[in-house]
């Protein structure tokens, strides 16, 4: 089942008019949140983010956080499996083709759920390959727009050299992943880069850097330049829907040892040992003092 304008449906059923501005602009923001054991996991910190991208193009937003929760809700519940891959997507609604704004227009909303398929046990034991490629994307990455040409052909890309993600790098520093965001470890400290305007700021990067900074493991929040990126010894990238996993290969050749590392396998473990924490209804929050 799928949701869409205020109904439940079959995903078939589905009808999206030609004129829709989602389709014919891209002009729409969009999340994805994780369901783990039918509990979406950080849904605040998600509808903070939508609330963000719809802000960054000035769509109002058409429900409020309790009517998301609730929509949320009815389509886990509508669906089979226990864990679950959320996507929830707005647009500008159908009118004539104009770019500007049209007025009196109701958004499209449309949310789908999938089963969620974390990464396997052989891919993390192995690690992943990335290539490098140049950041080529629009300078507000941090709106979550469905406009995603840039990072399709991006992933393209990788996918073509036998790779599973690019890792962008802007002006000699590196912003993110085509669709993830990238850690890097040098001198046995984690490297994030600070959100800005170039990046999305990762719901599941938060939670990183928050388990780094609770369980005391070295890290800094700081541009990483891409001599740093080409020289690291661990590298890790992070999505709602792979969580956490370590690339092992960059252009073709082995990061660090060529096997997943030390800082990977530690933070790999406290995410599960978190999820599973936040799923039995223990204590959400991770903040701790730096
Ligand atoms: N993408 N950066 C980009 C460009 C992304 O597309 C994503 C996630 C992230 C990671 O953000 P988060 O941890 O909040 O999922 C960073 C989603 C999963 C997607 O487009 O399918």
């Amino acid at each position: 089942m799928i949701y869409l304008n205020g109904k439940f449906m079959p995903i078939e059923e589905a009808r999206i008019p030609v004129l829709d501005r989602g389709f014919i602009f891209g002009d729409g923001v969009y999340e994805v949140i994780p369901v783990y054991s039918r509990k979406p996991f950080r849904l605040a910190e998600h509808l903070q983010r939508l609330q963000h991208s719809l802000d960054g193009i000035r769509l109002s937003n058409p429900h409020s956080d309790s009517e998301w929760s609730s929509l949320l809700e009815q389509l886990i519940d509508a669906n089979d499996s226990e864990d679950q891959s959320l996507y929830l997507h707005v647009t500008r609604g159908v009118a004539k083709r104009d770019h500007a704004f049209p007025k009196g227009v109701a958004p499209t909303v449309f949310i789908m759920s999938n089963p969620l398929l974390t990464p396997p046990e052989e891919l993390l034991a192995t690690g992943v390959a990335a290539i490098t490629a140049t950041d080529n994307r629009w300078l507000r990455c941090d709106i979550k727009a469905i406009s995603l040409l840039p990072n399709v052909l991006l992933r393209q890309m990788a996918i073509d050299s036998g790779a599973m993600e690019a890792v962008l790098l802007r002006d000699g520093f590196m912003t993110e992943g085509a669709a993830s965001n990238i850690f890097i470890v040098k001198n046995e400290t984690l490297l994030a880069p600070p959100k800005n305007h170039l990046m999305l700021p990762g719901i599941t990067y938060d939670v990183v850097l928050e388990l780094a900074a609770t369980y005391k493991i070295r890290h800094e929040v700081r541009a990483v330049s891409e001599y740093e990126v080409l020289t690291a010894d661990e590298i890790l990238l992070t999505s709602s829907t792979r969580e956490i996993m370590p690339i092992t290969r960059l252009d073709g050749k082995p990061v660090g040892n060529g096997k997943p590392g030390v800082i990977f396998e530690v933070l790999y473990s406290l995410y599960q040992e978190y999820k599973l924490t936040v799923m039995r209804g223990g204590k959400a929050e991770l903040k701790a003092e730096d």
